[in-house]
């Protein structure tokens, strides 16, 4: 029987070994060459929202703890690397020379002035940490409104108690105005994080988390649920809209008016089918006998920039898709498929794109 082993090494597999070596070393650049690259480029995508690209005090200082544990992590790597480079280098040279390792390579005062450095660090890095949660406390400016927001799976209700205005997926604010944002869940822990705009806080049942957020120039500032909380927690989106104080203002006055169907026969079927579907069991319209609560209030549907969370983009064709068949869309959603016929769903999306 042939021996896989072939022992002593003859000069042939010698040389193979060093060319399989070789071949390995060049894939380990590539992957790390790969890996390095995609890092850095991951940057570079302008419709991910970054922590890197604050719009407001909130994510500034936030950025700014980032940028400050980057570089100690960067330095404190370097210097590592660096130490086992030489260490390697000189092991390498004195095993060439046939040179015995010196009895005390390094030493106590060597270990113990590493230790005492990597402790102040330790401790440099948590005083800052505290600072910035001290920072990040309260806002210098009084707060200028309150808005309430529930977690659902899997989207988000939005709440202006002060307004009696109720909406979903999408927080509008005005800006350079700090706003209290007050979370709590219906069903499991969610958790709202708006990158360019603050930090992760956690939506937990029966408890009311609170901090604030403040926008620095208008904009529309994408939001993700930021704790796994099913099948669809990735499609568990929104938009935090920054908007001048006039325009906050008009919004919310719009906001607050009570739906007003067109007159069009079509939507006028739409509205009678809505409730003869059941569609009003889970869903409120203001200004009508629909009081559901179980999904998102649709009382100004089609002035939402978005469909289903985050999922699609408000308009005719993601409309009729939705309501078609949603659950092709969001396995697992709370929609159910209503299996409408085609001038069944002609007549509802009509009424639905009423609501504006
Ligand atoms: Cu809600 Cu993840």
């Amino acid at each position: 029987m042939r021996s896989l082993i072939r022992w002593p090494p003859t000069e042939m597999s010698a040389t193979r070994s060093a060319r399989k070596r070789d071949t390995r070393l060049r894939s380990c650049t590539l992957l790390a060459t790969v890996v390095v690259a995609g890092f850095l480029l991951a940057g570079c995508q302008d419709d991910s929202p970054s922590v890197l690209d604050p719009h407001g005090p909130r994510a500034e200082l936030i950025e700014l703890l980032w940028w400050v544990l980057f570089a100690i992590g960067s330095i404190v790597g370097l210097i590592v690397v660096a130490l086992i480079g030489i260490a390697l280098l000189q092991a390498h040279r004195r095993s060439q020379d046939a040179e015995p390792l010196p009895e005390e390579a390094g030493g106590t005062g060597f270990i113990l002035g590493g230790a005492v450095i990597t402790g102040v660090i330790m401790m440099g890095v948590f005083g800052f940490t505290l600072w910035t949660m001290n920072a990040l406390a309260d806002p210098d400016d009084p707060i200028a409104l309150t808005v309430e927001v529930t977690g659902n799976q899997w989207w988000w209700e939005v709440t202006y108690p002060e307004d009696d205005v109720v909406t979903a997926n999408e927080v509008h604010i005005p800006v350079d105005q700090p706003v209290l944002v007050k979370l709590t869940s219906d069903d499991v822990i969610h958790s709202f994080w708006v990158p360019e705009l603050a930090g992760k806080l956690d939506l937990l049942p029966g408890i009311t988390n609170e901090f604030w957020i403040e926008a620095d120039e208008p904009g529309i500032y994408r939001g993700q649920c930021a704790e796994f909380c099913g099948t669809q927690h990735a499609l568990m989106q929104f938009l935090v809209v920054a908007q001048p104080r006039e325009d906050f203002d008009a919004w919310l006055e719009q906001q607050r008016q009570p739906a007003v169907a067109g007159e069009f026969p079509l939507i006028q079927e739409g509205q009678d089918l809505f409730f003869r579907m059941g569609c009003a069991a889970c869903h409120t319209v203001r200004g009508t006998d629909a009081d559901g609560k179980v999904g998102p209030d649709l009382t100004h549907l089609a002035s939402r920039r978005t469909l289903a969370a985050g999922t699609l983009e408000f308009n005719n064709g993601n409309l009729y898709g939705w309501v078609a068949d949603p659950q092709a869309i969001k396995p697992g959603a709370r929609m159910p498929n209503l299996r409408l016929t085609r001038d069944e769903l002609y007549a509802i999306v009509a009424y639905l794109l009423s609501l504006k």
